[in-house]
């Protein structure tokens, strides 16, 4: 069943009672998964921002992985929208998926079709984030990956970390869903220093693998998502990440140049050398194309410019201790 985008009237705030029912502001009411995650918990601020009434569902309190009780959920609250950003990602990286297969093949890729079959049964559509980590490289001619492009790093491959392969397949489970969107995130990073932000993880790490890659600052990537389901944009996958591509050594330079971090950053030879001594899994690098997001409407800033933005405003976690 193809959806439109729906929006309900919610009772009105004190005062603005004896409004005509044509005159009533429109609400809208959205349910939010995996809010106490770090991509969950840019999308509550966003929402608080907005003033956008939301209920963050957590499985310790409402077990969402239930398709019966998130359907129960669902019919009870009536939300306009749902925004699933509940997923397995492997901490400190994504080497720790290598060891707990379970868990990431069910966040990823079982959780979503069960997500899907909730929200198709109640008749809401949502949003999913995905990640752009299911490529490797770039189009033969050096530009950057479309929504065309099949997937390149794969469990059909059989190349790629298993926590990639779990979002492929993520992504195939939810091909021929109508109302859902797809958003890929790419290598999060925003001004707040985190364990879970890449210039962080930069600032920390010993020693660096040199990769061109595509990426998305946070509130960018929670803000443009919100866009697609604001601005009606037609359901479908899209690269949410910031135009253009950045190498890691761009990076450090731009680091280096904003004063946060001084230190003398060393590299790994080569990939083999990283893969040698520092990994376990292999790493996704890839451009990405996020021509199809700019041609519905949603801007987000080039990408060298959105790390210098980050840098500039960048806060300390005052319990960091930088490696040497
Ligand atoms: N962070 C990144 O670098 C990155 C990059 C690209 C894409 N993504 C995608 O973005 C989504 C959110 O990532 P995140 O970094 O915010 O992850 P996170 O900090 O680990 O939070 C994910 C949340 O998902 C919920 N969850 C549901 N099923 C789970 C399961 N089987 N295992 C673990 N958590 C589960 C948990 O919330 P409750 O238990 O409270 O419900 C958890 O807090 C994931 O789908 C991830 O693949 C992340």
């Amino acid at each position: 069943m193809k959806l439109e985008h729906t929006k309900v009237l919610l009772p009105l705030a004190a005062g603005c009672g004896r409004l005509p029912p044509e005159q009533l502001p429109i609400q809208r009411m959205i349910f939010l998964l995996g809010g106490s995650g770090y991509v969950g918990q840019a999308y509550q601020q966003l929402l608080r921002a907005k003033g956008v009434p939301y209920r963050s569902l957590q499985r310790s309190t409402l077990d969402y992985t239930d398709p019966q009780v998130l359907l129960a959920a669902l019919r009870r609250d009536r939300p306009d929208f749902l925004i699933n950003a509940a997923g397995y990602t492997g901490k400190p990286n994504v080497d720790a998926c290598e060891y707990d297969k379970t868990n990431c093949l069910f966040g990823n890729a079982v959780l979503p079709g069960r997500i899907a079959q909730a929200c198709e049964e109640a008749g809401v559509p949502w949003g999913h984030v995905s990640s752009g980590c299911i490529f490797t490289g770039s189009r033969p001619d050096g530009s950057g990956f479309t929504e065309e492009d099949t997937p390149n790093f794969t469990f059909r491959q059989n190349n790629c970390s298993f926590y990639s392969g779990t979002k492929a397949l993520g992504e195939e489970v939810l091909a021929g869903s109508g109302n859902v969107y797809l958003w890929r995130l790419r290598i999060p990073f925003n001004n707040i220093d985190s364990p879970r932000n890449y210039l962080s993880k930069l600032m920390n790490y010993d020693k660096l693998l040199d990769a061109a890659n595509s990426i998305s600052e946070l509130d960018e990537f929670v803000a443009a998502t919100f866009a697609c389901w604001e601005n009606h944009v037609p359901f479908g996958t899209y690269n949410v990440t910031n135009p253009g591509a950045v190498t890691t050594r761009e990076v450090v330079d731009l680091i280096q140049q904003s004063g946060v971090c001084s230190k003398s950053f060393r590299f790994f030879t080569d990939e083999t050398d990283f893969m040698n001594t520092a990994a376990s899994t292999p790493r996704s690098n890839c451009i990405m194309d996020s021509g199809k997001l700019l041609a519905a409407g949603i801007t987000m800033s080039p990408v060298h410019q959105a790390i210098e933005n980050a840098l500039a405003r960048w806060q300390s976690s005052p319990t960091r201790t930088l490696a040497p």
